[in-house]
């Protein structure tokens, strides 16, 4: 008698932003290959936190585990949403609702995948950005928002992100970063890492921004060993909209960006959506 066993995959996506009737139709129609395939979903579902539920939700109905980290579209507070809640209670508060749809959060212990590629641990990570990708010339914070204000590039974040308790983003950014590390350090050294944020964890992948000032809202520079030091296998990220494969120190980095459909519509619809992150797909270069 032949067995068969399952062959599941550690797929990924971000940038869903399901606001768009397109997105929402792609999202509606994404299906798993198998039963044992999980899905990484890494920010950007949406600003409303009904329309985050709703793709939460049916994707949850899919895919035998999906895990999400917040993009920072989750965390704005728009005049549309009747839930006013702003900065860590927002934050919060979503991590409540796919405790409840059975979604992981960067607040669940690490699962670790075993599937093919495995077994591996999926760390979902939110770290959100400090202003230290800062353009040239500029050597602070408020050096480099100057430079971005007088060129026109301003992130909605500085007016939709209200981050309290923290007096600021780049404030509550050096928090999550300091209380990740401790839970990265305290996984199986004999594993390596799947990590997952929705801001890449090292600079270059921001080198190819239209517009270089924007890059201060895209990371921090904490974080710039940590695909070396946790053992990452691969690393997945979005918010740049610019989905792409690169590799730095031999580390796989996935940009898996869906993004908005006047984006997309170059290719003739999101660019290899979903991403295969395990087991490694084939090289082709
Ligand atoms: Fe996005
Ligand atoms: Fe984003």
């Amino acid at each position: 008698m032949t067995t068969f066993r399952v062959a599941g995959k550690l797929l990924a996506i971000s940038d869903l932003h399901v606001a768009y009737p397109e997105n929402r139709q792609f999202i509606e129609e994404l299906r798993p290959e198998s039963d044992a395939d999980w899905l990484i979903v890494a920010g950007d579902v949406g600003e409303v936190v009904a329309d985050v539920e709703w793709a939460l939700a049916l994707l949850r109905s899919r895919f035998s585990t999906v895990i999400w980290v917040p993009g920072n579209h989750e965390l704005w507070t728009p005049k549309k949403d009747p839930v006013r809640l702003t900065g860590e209670r927002r934050y919060q508060h979503l991590v409540e609702i796919c405790r409840r749809l059975g979604v992981l959060t960067p607040e669940d212990p690490y699962p670790v995948w075993e599937g093919a590629g495995g077994p591996v641990t999926v760390a979902p990570l939110f770290l959100l950005y400090d202003y230290t990708f800062r353009p040239a010339g500029t050597s602070s914070k408020e050096e480099a928002l100057a430079v971005a204000h007088r060129t026109g590039v301003v992130c909605a974040d500085e007016y939709l992100l209200v981050p309290d308790p923290y007096p600021s983003a780049d404030a509550w950014s050096r928090a999550r970063v300091e209380h990740t590390r401790e839970r990265l350090a305290a996984c199986d050294p004999k594993l390596p890492t799947v990590l997952v944020n929705h801001f890449p964890l090292v600079r270059d992948p921001t080198y190819v921004l239209r517009y270089p000032e924007f890059a201060q809202w895209c990371g921090t520079e904490n974080t710039a060993d940590w695909h070396r030091r946790f053992r990452a296998a691969a690393v997945v990220y979005g918010h740049l909209h610019i989905p792409r494969t690169t590799w730095y120190d031999g580390v796989r980095f996935e940009e898996v960006s869906i993004g908005y459909p006047r984006e997309w519509r170059r290719w003739n619809g999101p660019r290899n959506i979903p991403r295969q992150i395990l087991p490694e797909p084939e090289r082709h270069d």
